[in-house]
């Protein structure tokens, strides 16, 4: 079954929109995981804008399912990384004018680095995984640097709505992609911009073993409250995958 990473990034950052101590991460994720969320994501950021230290060492405490620590290459990151060991580590590119994460990790142009980057995390069995955009010569690279899984930049696709032409050639990007990646031996997960909306067509590429979502999640749940916002969006994720493969079902038989 397709897996929810609920990123919890913004339940941090209306907490540090008053720097007091709510809402509490710590608590989100505690709700994400009894939700159907299959792993929590938080990005430590170097400035810190959201997710605190402290936060990072009590999800490490308190997560059961899985703990996705996205993170830039910054040797004061890495180091805090390898002390936390989180079960994951997803290697981004990070722009401190950035709103949020802008386009894939440059894996081809930073190669040694992030070989430098993925050695240290495996010989501590923290499995590494790299954001990429859906191309392949970065699929090539990510294999080069040793990663477990890549992550495929969904963005560019939940950017092209409602121009339906351009959504079909960034999903098949994606498709491309991801049977590349499996041919390499990569795992495969995805994110970034995917809402309730558009989040079935990616759902149902095969190879996706796991989406990242935050934004959305987080904004519905100030609708809807986090335990519905969750489980609606594993819903619409299920659904996706199942009505494609129904549909190629029907397909080979009419
Ligand atoms: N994956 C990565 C690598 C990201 O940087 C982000 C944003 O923090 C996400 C997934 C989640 O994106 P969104 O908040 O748009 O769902």
């Amino acid at each position: 079954m397709i897996k929810l990473g609920v990123n919890i990034d913004h339940v941090a950052t209306i907490r540090q929109a008053r720097k007091t101590y709510e809402p509490d991460p710590v608590e989100a994720a505690y709700i994400c995981e009894k939700n159907g969320g299959d792993g929590i994501t938080v990005h430590l950021r170097e400035d810190r804008r959201h997710i605190q230290d402290r936060d990072v060492r009590m999800l490490r405490e308190t997560v059961t399912t899985r703990l996705n620590l996205e993170m830039g290459m910054a040797p004061e990151i890495i180091k805090i990384a390898l002390e936390i060991k989180p079960e994951q580590v997803t290697l981004v590119p990070e722009k401190r004018e950035e709103v949020t994460t802008e386009g894939g990790l440059d894996v081809v142009g930073s190669l040694e680095r992030v070989q430098e980057v993925v050695a240290l995390f495996n010989q501590k069995k923290i499995r590494v995984s790299l954001f990429i955009d859906p191309e392949a010569e970065q699929v090539k690279a990510s294999a080069e640097a040793g990663a477990d899984f890549i992550e495929l930049h969904t963005g560019t696709y939940a950017n092209a709505w409602p121009d339906e032409d351009k959504l079909e050639e960034e999903l098949a990007a994606l498709q491309k992609a991801s049977t590349l990646a499996r041919e390499f031996g990569l795992r495969v997960n995805g994110g970034h911009g995917l809402n309730y909306h558009n989040v079935a067509p990616v759902a149902a590429i095969a190879e996706m073993e796991e989406l990242n979502i935050g934004h959305s999640i987080i904004s519905r749940a100030v609708m809807v409250g986090l335990p519905a916002a969750v489980r609606e969006m594993k819903e619409a994720m299920i659904v996706g995958r199942r009505t494609v493969v129904t549909d190629k079902i029907l397909r080979a038989h009419s």
